[in-house]
């Protein structure tokens, strides 16, 4: 079945952005959810979605409305795209356990979050699909940057557990996993981008609407 609706996090502004605008593009009603209210009725004032719910991805509050006000304005969600994150650094020994605890709440409790909410619906229908957007840090490890390679390692997990669990029910879960991007977060870095947010948004199109069923859960590497 063609996916009517969407719900991508961290749509506000960077990847998030550029998917929203992407799958608004291909004829999907998306809802983009963040934290910056400003930044999302902007997203929505250029026609990029349909709804903006504000709110925080590891709140289970937050994500139980995000998907009733979705359900409300725009019916069942059938695509998830797991995209909101933030990037901790600092050395292991001078990291404070709350930016540790800070980036696995956003970048993996986040995911597991939205997913739970949205998995009833889409076993009920037994059709759906999940998109985390990973990182090329869910495969290796960067110096200084332990918070974030431990989330992301996390999120791809939790994409190949998903994919296991969700097979029987017509659900797929596939991971998106970028190199350098030009966006806000990328700029908190030393690192050069290699692409620009719209380049990513492209494979996660194909994730989310293209790909086989077959390929639950693939890691897509995209290096730009
Ligand atoms: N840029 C890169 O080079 C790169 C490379 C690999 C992977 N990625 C991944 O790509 C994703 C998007 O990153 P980006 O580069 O586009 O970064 P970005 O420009 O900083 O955008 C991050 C988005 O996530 C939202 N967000 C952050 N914390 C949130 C929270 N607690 N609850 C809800 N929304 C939250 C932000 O909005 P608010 O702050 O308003 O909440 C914003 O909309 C992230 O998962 C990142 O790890 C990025």
């Amino acid at each position: 079945m063609r996916p009517a609706t969407a719900i991508v996090t961290g749509g506000g502004r960077g990847i998030g952005e550029a998917v929203a605008r992407a799958l608004t593009a291909r004829g999907l009603a998306v809802t983009v959810f963040a934290r910056t209210g400003a930044e999302l009725a902007q997203v929505v004032a250029r026609g990029e979605a349909a709804l903006a719910v504000t709110g925080d991805v590891s709140s289970e509050a937050d994500v139980a409305r995000l998907l009733h006000e979705h359900e409300r304005r725009l019916g069942p969600c059938d695509l998830l795209v797991n995209n909101a994150g933030v990037l901790v650094r600092g050395a292991v020994d001078a990291l404070a356990p709350a930016e540790w605890r800070r980036s696995l709440e956003v970048n993996l409790t986040g995911p597991f979050l939205c997913a739970r909410v949205v998995l009833p619906g889409m076993k009920a229908r037994r059709t759906g699909r999940i998109v985390n957007v990973a990182s090329i840090s869910a495969t290796l490890g960067t110096a200084e940057a332990s918070a974030y390679n431990a989330a992301k390692w996390g999120l791809l997990g939790l994409t190949r557990c998903l994919a296991e669990e969700l097979r029987p029910f017509g659900v797929q879960a596939m991971a998106v996993s970028p190199g350098s991007v030009d966006t806000a977060m990328l700029r908190q870095t030393t690192f050069a981008p290699q692409m620009l947010p719209d380049d990513v948004a492209k494979v996660v199109v194909f994730a989310a609407l293209d790909a086989p069923d077959a390929s639950t859960g693939a890691n897509l590497e995209v290096y730009g």
